[in-house]
């Protein structure tokens, strides 16, 4: 008897101690493959075969962020579960372009990447930033892994380094349309927080006691940092995905998990543009 009690005092101090060692292990194990990283270089060449592009492809679409909106889950229909269209299968659907825009594939994923205004995805709305702005900010050679990645969703890469046309000077400058909307307004914002109940559960300012994180721009920059994300980015996941990530400091499974199929795409972007913008310093 006496010995286990002893034993018991010298084991349970160790236990919490072994589960924080435990989670550093893992966390610093895990921060490497995870960590947001400003887009850089990556080794792609000339001489990369269309197939080789297509595996950069698809890295590149994971890190950029474009699975914030998008799936790629075969036979989900077009609409699949996500903010933006389904992408598996894609070459397939638009092997002849799109009506009243370019009338082949290459030509279509190009425009659709660097000017994703100009044609509209039916039942969607124009929220998709260039993919070679902020955001992602892919180079010319990672759209074209991008689109060579693309055309392996129902077909197979054709595109080499130079093959697609450069945007235009002025697409360069600036995207057409609404693809970089101004920051929505404090009302319009607060008009869509209070019709979902938002602020039920999130202040505004610091110092506010509710049952969530007060929004509040150094903080939810330091998330999205943890997470790996841009602040955009991880806004609309957290809106979206809220179980993705969890900030320690609060309650898991408090914030419901089905706004993605509530909100509309402008709703959204209206909430994003305003929690990020840089206006909202306070
Ligand atoms: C903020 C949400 C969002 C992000 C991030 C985003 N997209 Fe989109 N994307 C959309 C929406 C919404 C549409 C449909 C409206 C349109 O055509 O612009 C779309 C359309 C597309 C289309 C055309 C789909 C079709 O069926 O014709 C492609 C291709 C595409 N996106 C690829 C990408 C890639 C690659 C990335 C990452 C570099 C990306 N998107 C990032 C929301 C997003
Ligand atoms: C019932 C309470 C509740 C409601 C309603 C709710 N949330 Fe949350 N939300 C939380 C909690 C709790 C967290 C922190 C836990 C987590 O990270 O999931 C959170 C996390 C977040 C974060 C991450 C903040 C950070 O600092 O990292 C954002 C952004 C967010 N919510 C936005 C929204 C928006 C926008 C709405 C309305 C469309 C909303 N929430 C509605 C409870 C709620």
């Amino acid at each position: 008897m006496a010995t286990t009690m002893t034993f018991r005092r010298l084991v349970t101090p160790i236990v919490p101690a072994l589960a924080v060692l435990g989670f550093f292990v893992w966390f610093s194990n895990w921060i490497p493959q995870t960590r947001w990283e400003p887009p850089r270089a990556r080794a792609i060449s000339a001489q990369m075969t269309p197939a080789d592009l297509a595996r950069i492809g698809t890295n590149l679409v994971r890190e950029r962020g474009c699975l914030a909106c998008h799936t790629i889950e075969p036979n989900a229909g077009v609409k699949g579960q996500g903010r933006g269209p389904n992408l598996a299968g894609i070459a397939a659907r638009r092997a002849k372009g799109v009506p009243g825009g370019p009338s082949d594939l290459v030509t279509y994923l190009a425009q659709s990447l660097y000017e994703p205004g100009a044609y509209l995805v039916e039942g969607y709305a124009n929220i998709m930033p260039a993919s070679h702005r902020p955001p992602a900010k892919l180079t010319y050679e990672e759209v074209t892994a991008v689109v060579d990645y693309l055309m392996s969703l129902g077909g197979a890469p054709t595109v080499k380094i130079g093959d697609l046309a450069r945007p235009s000077a002025e697409a360069a400058r600036a995207p057409a349309g609404a693809a970089t909307p101004a920051p929505a307004s404090a009302a319009d914002a607060s008009a869509v927080l209070e019709k979902y109940n938002c602020l039920t559960c999130h202040a505004l300012k610091a110092g506010e006691d509710r049952p969530g994180p007060p929004f509040v721009p150094a903080t939810m920059r330091e998330s999205a940092a943890a997470r790996g994300l841009s602040l955009d980015l991880y806004l609309i996941e957290s809106i979206v995905q809220p179980r993705a990530f969890v900030r320690g400091d609060f309650p898991a499974d408090l914030m419901p998990d089905d706004y993605g199929a509530q909100i509309t795409a402008g709703e959204l972007h209206t909430i994003v543009t305003y929690l990020s913008s840089p206006e909202r310093k306070q």
